[in-house]
């Protein structure tokens, strides 16, 4: 991995050229007639053929689109990959990745994903005949016994969502390809590209939900995957088109976009992000924050040893029980209320009823998504303004506390302690 000089908050230095390649990859203005700087949108679903089936690189738009290919060429140089494969959603990719596979293959699936991404393995993947093992991936022993003969595919996420919970890539590519042929897949959604480099520290496949922070500005939905394999990219290309698991050459187009101010954007993310970490660790009203950014996490070594920067991501458990949380999240006025991530706006969620409503309980009771953890997108606003509304809305939940515990103690003749303590 080629670096920049040595950054100065403990994370590894950022991805030489990474801010130019987002600018300048793919774009070259002399691939059109037109010397277009900005790539165009091609619309057209066919292209011209100069003799039966001779033709200049496009012949259908599902198997090839100009737009398409600009933002592919982009996202490759930025994950330092020879190849990049552009999606309908990150669901499709997702799909797509999984088409590799046959029944009676084995998916060994971190225990701790995108509540769709668990879902579609337990609901739709197993019914085709693949068999799905849930691990907690960050435990590298569980990883390592949890393969069989038949385990074709691995596929992590880090940090996970919404625990934030880092694996170590290095460590999974050395166990998973001592026993042969199996795919490892990194879903690199929350670091994005500008964070983490997933194919240089051994995954095969690097993937990700761009309708968060690689697109940023939470108006399109899209997959991304990059790959090294030549025969990888061969399987995976034939069965996007297969599949027909493409995007529309609009949202290419924005996505491509996005990229230009990845740079900007993730910098001040980690950076808001850091500064609601902070605030919320110090602050009473609070259980507990999960930001891989602080010292206080469990894995902020390994953070630092694999990125040059965290995620805008944050995620905490407020003290008391679904009331508060939901009267904190109610109480918002500049975070929204909404699923999603990884957009300019600072978003709130409660993933127990939202995002990872489908996982079953006893799943989320085990990995702590309990009906107090909170999780935040935090966008590119003024630092103050995010954190002056936390704090308003996190001394709202506490009057709620107050109340149901004047209530209770005038109805029901307890003493304080009692109440304090029921919290
Ligand atoms: C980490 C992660 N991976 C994959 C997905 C699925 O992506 P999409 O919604 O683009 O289909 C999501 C969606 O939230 C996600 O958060």
């Amino acid at each position: 991995m080629q670096k920049t000089a040595a950054s100065s908050d403990g994370f590894l230095p950022g991805f030489q050229h990474i801010a130019t390649q987002a600018i300048h990859a793919g774009q070259d203005p002399e691939q059109w007639t037109s010397r277009a700087v900005v790539p165009p949108i091609s619309l057209a679903t066919t292209f011209q053929q100069v003799a039966p089936g001779r033709h200049s690189g496009f012949d259908y738009s599902r198997s090839g689109n100009p737009t398409r290919n600009c933002l592919e060429k982009a996202v490759a140089a930025l994950d330092g990959a020879k190849y990049n494969l552009a999606f309908a959603s990150g669901s499709a990719a997702t799909v797509t990745i999984t088409q590799l596979l046959k029944a009676g293959d084995q998916i060994i699936c971190m225990d701790d994903v995108y509540g769709g991404t668990n879902e579609y393995f337990r609901k739709v993947a197993s019914k085709f005949g693949l068999k799905i093992s849930f691990v907690d991936c960050s435990k590298t022993e569980l990883l390592e016994a949890a393969i069989t003969p038949e385990t074709k595919l691995v596929w992590t996420e880090t940090p996970t969502n919404p625990s934030l919970k880092m694996i170590d890539i290095e460590a999974c590519a050395r166990i998973v390809h001592k026993h042969g042929d199996i795919i490892l897949v990194v879903d690199n959604t929350f670091m994005s590209a500008y964070f983490q480099r997933p194919l240089a520290l051994g995954a095969d496949i690097c993937m990700y939900s761009a309708t968060k922070y690689m697109n940023g500005h939470s108006d399109v939905v899209m997959g991304l995957v990059s790959v090294n394999s030549e025969s990888l990219h061969d399987r995976l290309r034939f069965l996007q088109n297969a599949l027909g698991t493409v995007p529309s050459p609009v949202d290419c187009y924005l996505c491509n976009r996005g990229l230009k101010t990845l740079q900007v954007r993730m910098e001040k993310h980690f950076k808001n992000a850091m500064a609601v970490a902070q605030f919320l660790e110090s602050n009473p009203r609070v259980e507990k924050v999960v930001y891989p950014g602080l010292p206080s996490h469990p894995q902020h070594e390994l953070a630092k040893r694999q990125c040059t920067g965290c995620t805008g991501m944050v995620t905490f458990y407020i003290k008391g029980a679904l009331q508060h949380a939901e009267t904190f999240l109610k109480s918002l006025k500049l975070f929204t209320l909404a699923e999603s991530l990884g957009g300019y706006e600072s978003l709130a969620e409660l993933p127990a009823i939202m995002t990872h409503a489908s996982v079953p309980k006893k799943d989320r009771d085990a990995l702590g998504i309990s009906d107090t953890l909170i999780r935040l997108s935090v966008g590119l606003e003024d630092e103050r303004d995010l954190l002056e509304d936390l704090d308003q809305a996190l001394k709202a939940a506490v009057s709620v506390i107050i109340f149901v515990c004047v209530c209770f103690i005038l109805g029901m003749g307890i003493s304080g302690d009692q109440c304090i303590h029921k919290e």
